[in-house]
């Protein structure tokens, strides 16, 4: 076997060897270009970016902070253009303002936050000459979402008493979302969006007086005392004590229609609450959707959302209008996992067990449909809103933080990205069990799903470890039965996605080898299963994002490049991408191949 060189179509390139360098390092015969990055104009008039008199105006008409998910919709009738919508999941405040100071934020600054949260949605074109993807200030589908951007609230939750504010009296219409992490495009070209760690943004949660919400509140982590930015000085929905419901008008998936400029996105509350990282959606052999999401926490919990109703294939008015429908009434369940390997032999070490696998069955527990809920003590709208309170009642299986969680259209099997937990097996912890087999997991697995007969709206599986991650020398990795001395090694999993060869490429997020995050790519099948390479490393301090594989150009986020203790603006780490003495930005790169043949071959 070649060394560099795997047989699979799609995953043929000499690996990017681990770095530290502060750039975005591609392999031999790669070009790269930035498509767009934070401050850059999104819609017609915007300003130009001047770091040093940012305003929120002019931020509400820019690309917002830390991109995260990135994804594509073909713009009808063209074969070289897309909408590109990206995730601003959360800004950081020392990296866009010189002299921040944390304890006296001003009412401009937090303006301009509010403004680089959210979502962008930005026409590109490729430039079939260079193979460069170009952003362009389009006026018919360029859009910024803020956090004050209206969304309307859909599912069997809207309107539920639990979301009701003193701004918004009927519970079903809610300004912004944040935290917006992963996400998926939709069969019908749409995107969902997750909302994740959105307790920060929130104050006082000790001054809540009821008990009953206050410990609604605690489950989810909202804070005592002052948020990490303030922002309830000037806004009194970010303070708990005068407004504890504005906390349940976030850690929905929200969909938008990047196609349909003037929609109103919505929050769909049938795919329950909780620190969503996405959603990805399939269409069952039946035609219902199923969309499958994880809650980004240690011993948090994966989901999953069978609809009601059949997709209707085609981009007519008439079928899509009824496919944005989908997501508004259908069954929400959450995942059992069981071992098979003899008792004992699952120890915490990461050692594989006697069978030569970790791996067993499972099965998905049902928590409500629509009005009717599953869980005894507790309302439908109870699990829609708390509904990490149903999954703890049902006996789910905590995992490692469940990131992504994505089908493979291909083969229907599902791959979850766990990214670690330095916590399992720690004094008053879950010890480890097979689905989560190391303690102290910093360097986290891939899991993958198959459902019985192939059948996504089921209730049985099969699953495995694909990949358990780290050091490929050391005895507690695995690769999928792949020789470890060919690989490249691998570190906290995060986003994954699907060439149309149906490899898996996974993007890493606080590598704990020690090196600069990456992108990476994967085999499924046959002899090259497990032999991961490395396509790619992002900037120092840089997390990679929101992958999306064609067969003409890569496309990564690069999410907070230079964000590393003791950096800041006053003290930039970091001068990617603009080089020079530049502040770090945050951007979306596009990686192609020079002599403009197709990725991976
Ligand atoms: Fe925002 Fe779960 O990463
Ligand atoms: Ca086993
Ligand atoms: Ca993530
Ligand atoms: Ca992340």
């Amino acid at each position: 076997r070649a060394r560099w060189w795997g047989r699979v179509p799609g995953v043929n390139f000499e690996p990017v060897a681990p770095n530290h360098r502060d750039d975005l390092v591609v392999p031999t015969g790669y070009t790269q270009g930035v498509v767009i990055r934070w401050g850059d104009p999104v819609v017609p008039g915007a300003p130009r970016f001047d770091f040093d008199n940012q305003t929120a105006e002019a931020q509400a008409q820019q690309f917002g902070f830390n991109n995260d998910f990135c994804g594509l919709v073909p713009v009808p009738g063209s074969w070289n253009r897309w909408l590109m919508v990206s995730n601003h999941e959360y800004t950081s405040e020392e990296f866009m303002f010189r002299g921040w100071d944390k304890n006296n934020p001003t009412e401009e600054q937090t303006r301009i936050a509010w403004a680089a949260h959210g979502q962008s949605v930005v026409l590109v074109e490729r430039d079939w000459r260079t193979g460069r993807l170009e952003a362009k200030v389009d006026g018919r589908y360029n859009r910024r979402i803020t956090l004050l951007t209206p969304f309307e609230v859909r599912g069997p939750a809207a309107g539920s008493q639990y979301l009701k504010t003193s701004a918004d009296p009927t519970g079903k219409r809610i300004l912004g979302t944040q935290n917006n992490c992963a996400g998926g495009v939709t069969p019908w070209g749409t995107i969902l969006s997750g909302e994740e760690n959105v307790n920060q943004y929130f104050a006082n949660v000790d001054k809540v007086t009821d008990p009953t919400a206050r410990a609604r509140l605690d489950r989810y982590g909202f804070p005592k005392g002052a948020s990490t930015r303030k922002w309830e000085r000037f806004d009194k929905r970010w303070d708990l004590a005068q407004e504890p419901n504005e906390a349940n008008r976030f850690g929905w998936v929200v969909e938008i229609d990047p196609l349909d400029p003037q929609s109103t996105p919505v929050k769909h509350t049938a795919l329950g609450r909780f620190k969503h990282e996405g959603a990805n959606v399939i269409i069952a052999r039946d035609n219902r959707v199923v969309a499958y999401m994880g809650d980004d926490e240690r011993f948090e919990y994966m989901y999953k959302f069978v609809s009601d109703e059949k997709y209707k294939p085609g981009q007519s008015k008439h079928a899509r209008e009824h496919n944005k429908r989908l997501l508004d009434s259908g069954t929400l369940y959450v995942a059992r996992f069981t071992g098979d390997s003899p008792a004992g032999e699952i120890d915490g070490s990461g050692k594989l067990p006697s069978d030569g696998e970790f791996d067993g069955r499972g099965e998905w527990i049902p928590l409500a449909h629509n009005d009717k809920s599953f869980v005894p003590g507790m309302t439908a709208e109870e699990v829609y809103v708390f509904t990490r309170f149903a999954a703890d009642k049902v006996g789910a299986t905590k995992m490692d933080r469940p990131e992504d969680v994505e089908p493979n259209l291909r083969t229907r099997r599902i791959y979850a990205a766990l990214t670690n937990n330095t916590r399992r097996g720690a004094a008053g912890q879950a010890g480890p069990d097979e689905p989560n087999p190391r303690n102290n997991n910093k360097h986290g697995h891939v899991l993958e799903i198959e459902e019985d007969r192939g059948d996504n709206t089921g209730t049985r599986f099969c699953w495995k470890l694909l990949l358990v991650c780290g050091d490929p020398q050391s005895p507690d990795t695995y690769f999928g039965g792949y020789d470890k001395s060919q690989v490249s090694p691998i570190s906290c999993p995060d986003n994954v996605a699907f060439d149309d060869y149906g490899n898996l490429w996974i993007s890493t997020d606080g590598n704990a080898l020690g090196s600069n995050d990456g992108l990476f790519a994967v085999p499924l099948e046959g002899g090259e299963r497990g032999h991961v390479k490395q396509f790619l490393t992002v900037p120092r301090g840089a997390e990679t994002c929101g992958p999306v594989i064609t067969d003409q150009f890569v496309l990564v986020s690069v999410q907070h490049p230079g964000e590393v203790d003791g950096a800041s603006a006053d003290n930039p780490i970091s001068h990617w991408p603009d080089g020079g003495t530049s502040q770090p930005r945050p951007a979306v790169v596009a990686v192609w191949k020079k002599n403009r043949g197709t990725i991976g071959n």
